[in-house]
């Protein structure tokens, strides 16, 4: 039985050793293709798989018919927009997430992103606190939790928006129910945006929500580009010169940003939410540990295939 880790953004090594101890104990092989550069590795690298544990690696159904032998994919981490689920219950392939496992280092990230910002990018320029300042939650699921809860130790107010989730639970949490985006985007001087890419969240943050940001309000998004609408972003920020946007992904628009917007956005180059040993170790082990289970005993609980 072979498992393939496919990550054109590599794991840190001690991620690696204990996704090879685990499994190995299992009794598999573990084969690597990390850092590949191109689609014609990863083609190359599939058809003797049974098993793959890919990041926001792209799986597609050229990717699906090369890979012969395959019965289970695992994206170590939450958002499985990279998984073309159609093709591979198609392929009678099921596929996985490790809900929760990196929801802690994508959560020290939206602070990093507006601590940075907010003292000017350590230039000595003067800057602006944290405390007693409102925070939006745009999608309450694990990483808005760890972000509320370091909110909480900055003495920020906290409210959050999610139709999915009680108001009981971000009660729990101390953070205060939005009824409405439009609430939460009119309350918060800070929002950070925890939500999947889907038919129903993307381009569904633009000019009439960011329009109603309180002033020198910080738009931060460690979740995926597709859910802003960046023509409504670039409109905004061409009518109101107080709002900063801080960004794990890199928008269509950056060059825009660039020309116009400087000093008023971050924008990391790569990824970098989930990119900690911590998170690397959480989410590659839950993931080789959910296949082995899968090849053992049938569990599919965190399947999102049908
Ligand atoms: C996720 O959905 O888990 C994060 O976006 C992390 O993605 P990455 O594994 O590609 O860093």
């Amino acid at each position: 039985m072979k498992v393939l880790v496919a990550t054109e953004k590599a794991f840190a090594t001690i991620a690696i050793t204990q996704i090879r101890a685990v499994t190995e104990a299992a009794g598999y092989e573990l084969v690597l293709l990390e850092n590949y550069k191109n689609v014609a590795d990863l083609l190359a690298a599939v058809p003797d798989a049974d098993a793959m544990i890919v990041r926001s690696d792209l799986v597609t159904p050229g990717v699906l018919d090369a890979a012969k032998k395959l019965k289970i994919v695992v994206r170590a981490g939450a958002g499985y927009d990279n998984l073309d689920l159609t093709a591979c219950t198609a392929h009678n392939v099921v596929a996985m997430n490790t809900p929760g496992q990196n929801s802690n280092a994508v959560a020290e990230l939206v602070f990093e992103l507006i601590l940075y910002q907010i003292r000017g990018g350590f230039s000595g320029k003067s800057g602006t606190e944290l405390r007693g300042k409102t925070i939006g939650l745009h999608g309450f699921g694990n990483v808005g939790k760890y972000v509320a809860d370091i909110a909480k130790g900055f003495g920020m107010d906290l409210y959050a928006y999610d139709p999915l989730v009680s108001e009981r639970v971000m009660k729990n949490h101390g953070v205060k129910q939005c009824s409405h985006s439009d609430e939460l985007y009119l309350k918060c001087q800070y929002i950070s945006i925890h939500m999947p890419s889907n038919d129903v969240t993307n381009k569904s943050i633009g000019y009439d929500l960011l329009r109603k940001m309180p002033k020198n309000a910080v738009l931060v998004n460690t979740s995926r580009k597709e859910v802003i609408d960046e023509t409504g972003l670039l409109k905004i920020f061409e009518d109101r010169p107080d709002l900063s946007y801080l960004s794990d992904i890199e928008p269509d628009c950056k060059t825009v940003f660039e020309e116009k917007f400087k000093s008023r956005f971050i924008f990391t180059a790569k990824k970098m939410g989930a990119q900690t040993e911590e998170a690397n170790i959480n989410a590659g082990v839950a993931a080789a540990r959910q296949i082995v289970d899968y090849f053992k005993t049938g569990n599919e609980k965190y399947r999102v295939n049908k």
